[in-house]
């Protein structure tokens, strides 16, 4: 085999280096290219031997992991480092991500959990260097007829609560109204909301069900599994149960996203605040990151470890945009100190109203179709034309007056409630 993984392990423990580079032995498609007994040594043979993923030991006397891996990311930054640590601490797991790991392993582990990372990270290197390769414009011909290329933008945010379901929903709605095709991913995979913000919720239509019938095969469209809203946006929501996240893998996350790019101008994914791998696949795939932030001083801390996050893993700055929710409820803190302390710009704002938004929540119908003249839904509507390009303005005005009349039609049917 040509394409093997070169693998390098790094641990100051003889037994420990022999027992993985032996169980490693029985993978045909890894190599171990090499063992090393701490952060300097690791360091050189990373430079001369150029691996493809680094197993690193967290704790080492002298150079310690977290050091290693920086300096790794800085000389060979084309080697992905899966951190190994006999703590699973959320610190460890933060410093270790901000040091630029790409995956992180908790002793002990077993083979199969071994060597599935190793797999998962390196392909998912794979995928990032070709994409930043440079490559000849194609033709693109994609089955939803238009030329321009699909876009996935995801609604993200470091803490919970601050409007990402909110917001989401509506800027699909408003995108929707402008005539594209809209596909709306409820990746809220455990505790998804879409389905009750949009009073949506047939059985056996979720990715939970379509994730069963990805395993080794290519399905030929995802029609069967989706939901279309009165607003004219599809909804593939999160599974009914919490235990059925589990179904959902990063690798199921990918197909999905890709495949609907096929078959949708936009794409808008609702993720939840959880860094976890399925996220992360979310985020790879998105070609922006609309990254939520509240005047909070909590929400402005985790925004900054984002910000530090997304660039170790490689992200362009223009890929995250930073929308401001609830701009004008301000309690002592400033949009000019947010932005100071961050070190960015906030590109949008949304107001807060409380009222629209409630109302708009617990009525099943989104605030952008109910509420059209609000300030909120004004703000939403600037953010769908930062996003998709303007709106053919008297179309969208009556296709927006439609789409509220059959959802406030839908409502009565309470199929949620
Ligand atoms: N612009 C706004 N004005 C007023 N209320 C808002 C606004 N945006 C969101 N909210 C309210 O804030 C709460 C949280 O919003 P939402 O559920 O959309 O956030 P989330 O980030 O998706 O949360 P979770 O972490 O639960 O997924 C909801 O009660 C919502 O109605
Ligand atoms: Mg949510």
């Amino acid at each position: 085999m040509t394409d093997r993984i070169k693998v390098l392990i790094v641990d100051d423990i003889p037994e420990t280096r022999d027992h993985l580079t032996k169980l490693l032995g029985f993978e045909n498609d890894v190599e171990v290219v090499g063992a090393a007994a701490g952060g300097p040594e690791a360091i050189e043979m990373a430079n001369a031997l150029r691996p493809d993923v680094v197993l690193m030991d967290i704790n080492m006397p002298g150079m310690d992991g977290i050091t290693a891996t920086e300096k790794l990311a800085q000389d060979v930054p084309s080697t992905a480092v899966i951190m190994m640590s006999v703590q699973g601490e959320a610190d460890y797991l933060r410093r270790s991500m901000l040091a630029g790991a790409r995956e992180f392993l908790v002793k002990p582990f077993s083979s199969d959990e071994l060597t599935a990372s190793i797999r998962q990270v390196w392909s998912r290197e794979k995928d990032k260097q070709s994409r930043f390769a440079p490559v000849a414009p194609a033709a693109d011909v994609r089955s939803n007829g238009s030329d321009e290329p699909a876009m996935v933008a995801a609604v993200f945010s470091p803490k919970g609560g601050v409007g990402r379901t909110t917001i989401a929903v509506n800027l699909a709605v408003a995108a929707a109204q402008t005539g594209k095709r809209v596909a709306l991913v409820d990746a809220s995979f455990q505790f998804g909301d879409v389905g009750v913000l949009l009073n949506l919720n047939p059985r056996n239509k979720s990715i939970a069900d379509l994730a069963a019938d990805l395993k080794g095969e290519e399905l030929d469209s995802f029609d069967a599994f989706m939901i279309t809203h009165s607003s004219g946006v599809r909804v593939l929501l999160a599974p009914p149960s919490p235990e059925q996240a589990e179904l959902i893998g990063p690798a199921a996350v990918k197909q999905v996203l890709q495949k609907l790019r096929n078959e949708y101008d936009l794409i808008v994914v609702d993720c939840p605040s959880s860094f976890n791998e399925p996220t992360l696949a979310v985020l790879d795939e998105a070609d922006v990151i609309l990254t939520l932030l509240t005047l909070e001083i909590t929400s402005v801390k985790n925004m900054r470890l984002f910000l530090e996050v997304s660039e170790q893993l490689g992200y362009e700055p223009d890929k995250i945009r930073l929308i401001l929710n609830r701009a004008d409820s301000t309690l002592g803190i400033r949009v000019a100190d947010v932005e100071s302390s961050i070190g960015r710009k906030v590109e949008h704002t949304i107001v807060s109203d409380g009222r629209s938004v409630v109302y708009a929540l617990n009525r099943g119908v989104p605030f952008f179709l109910s509420n059209r003249e609000a300030q909120v839904s004004q703000d939403i509507q600037r953010l769908a034309t930062a996003i998709t390009g303007p709106a053919p303005t008297a179309a969208s005005t009556t296709a927006t007056e439609k789409a509220a009349k059959a959802a406030a039609k839908n409502k009565s049917l309470f199929a949620w409630r």
